[in-house]
């Protein structure tokens, strides 16, 4: 099937999904692209693995490099990580059963919120049950009603996207900057009539690309026009900064950026999310955000990793060394051998292929013949013609792995003519 056909078939498809009708499942019956690709053995998500032990995993009973996760500092095989999990669960069981605002807060939660708060040079923090809930919860308080704007990165994350589609519907307007480009940002914060009340938004570390927000610009823009900034820096905490304190830090503007969020599924080897900033502004986000209200507390052996992978970070800094030396070694090699990596300065590293067959090709040939596991991202998950190979990279790869991944990048690369 040609890239053409595919994105034939999938328009069809869409324009199903958009008939409407008396049966709301109708359009579910009729989508069958996910069992055509599982039937063609070209479909690439929701693969189980057996085992996860950070570079090394088994997937489906074949062991792989892993180059698709976000364990950037191999913290979830630390042993004083699972311990510290291990431990939380024997004494407060799995869950706290209930939200934050009421039965779902412990000690625990609020020990690590003051390491947050400490660790970022802030007021306060709050520990969220994930990241996402984090941009749902802070977008939705901030930006109640038709006189807020949010001032948005074209690119910012899904979730950045999903709060600003909750504040919208309370009336919020939604205007959209061009990709890191802080001129254009300045230049619509004038153009906004003096009672709207933007928050300007973008994520420090692009989830997709690698690429490094420009925080110096936009904050100037933010600070021209007196207006607050929020930053997701989901994929900078860990691997940027002093300590591995996040972007904010390493492009010195952590003083300047009004709010922080981030998650514990990445370098901090957990599962939860992060917000800090002012004490009467998170205080005022925890009692007008429904999606953390009204939603489960992050549980205890999550918090609990949390708190020992925060504090690891700090004390074994070589691993925020050797996340940046394995990361960038692998970025050179592959500009070297000719691919296009775009401009990403962190520990995602694109390998961009732009057809969406052929991505999804080559990460079959990588998987089954080369025991490598990336992750291929396609529309509509990415833009058009920006289909790409993400790769990502750990301190605790060590060279072998690094090399075993170079060698099958250069033989799927040649392969499929996309280097020489
Ligand atoms: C930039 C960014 N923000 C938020 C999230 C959501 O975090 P979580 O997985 O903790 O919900 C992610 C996760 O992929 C992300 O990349």
């Amino acid at each position: 099937m040609a890239d053409h056909d595919l994105q034939g078939g999938i328009k069809g498809r869409v324009a199903l999904t958009r008939m409407g009708g008396k049966d709301l499942f109708a359009k579910c019956n009729a989508w069958n692209l996910t069992d055509e690709a599982r039937a063609m053995g070209m479909y690439p998500y929701f693969r189980a693995l057996d085992m996860n032990q950070g570079p090394e995993a088994i997937l489906e009973g074949k062991p792989v490099i892993m180059f698709g996760s976000n364990n950037y500092l191999g913290l979830t095989t630390h042993p004083k990580v699972r311990e510290a999990s291990i431990e939380a669960i024997r004494k407060y069981g799995p869950s706290m059963t209930g939200s934050r605002l009421v039965n779902g807060t412990l000690r625990l939660h609020h020990e690590l919120e003051e390491r947050l708060a400490a660790f970022f040079n802030k007021e306060k923090a709050i520990v969220f049950t994930t990241g996402y809930q984090v941009n749902l919860a802070t977008l939705s308080a901030l930006l109640p009603n038709k006189r807020s704007v949010a001032m948005m990165d074209k690119m910012c994350h899904a979730s950045i996207y999903d709060g600003v589609r909750l504040a919208q519907a309370n009336g919020a307007q939604m205007i959209r900057f061009h990709h890191n480009d802080a001129k254009d940002l300045d230049a619509r914060l004038a153009a906004l009539d003096p009672e709207e009340g933007p928050l300007v938004l973008t994520d420090g570390v692009f989830s997709t690309e690698g690429e490094i927000a420009d925080l110096p610009g936009m904050v100037a823009a933010a600070k021209k026009h007196g207006v607050r900034i929020f930053v997701d820096d989901a994929h900078g905490l860990g691997v940027l900064g002093h300590k591995g304190r996040g972007v904010c830090d390493h492009l010195g503007v952590n003083d300047e950026v009004d709010l922080i969020g981030g998650t514990f599924s990445k370098s901090l080897a957990s599962i939860g999310g992060w917000l800090v900033g002012e004490r009467k502004v998170l205080d005022y986000i925890q009692h007008f955000a429904p999606s953390f209200m009204f939603a489960a507390s992050c549980p205890p052996p999550s918090v609990a990793a949390a708190l020992a992978s925060l504090e690891i970070m700090q004390e074994e800094s070589w691993r925020i060394d050797k996340v940046r030396e394995n990361s960038r070694y692998m970025r050179d090699e592959l500009r070297k051998m000719g691919f296009e990596t775009g401009p990403t300065e962190t520990a995602i590293v694109p390998i961009y292929i732009r057809q969406e067959l052929t991505t999804i090709a080559i990460w079959k040939v990588l998987l089954e013949e080369h025991g490598v596991y990336v992750n291929p991202f396609i529309p509509p998950g990415v833009p058009p013609r920006n289909s790409l190979l993400r790769t990502s990279y750990m301190a605790t790869h060590e060279k072998h792995h690094l090399d075993r991944g170079l060698e099958a990048f250069r033989a799927v690369g040649r392969q499929f003519g996309i280097i020489p």
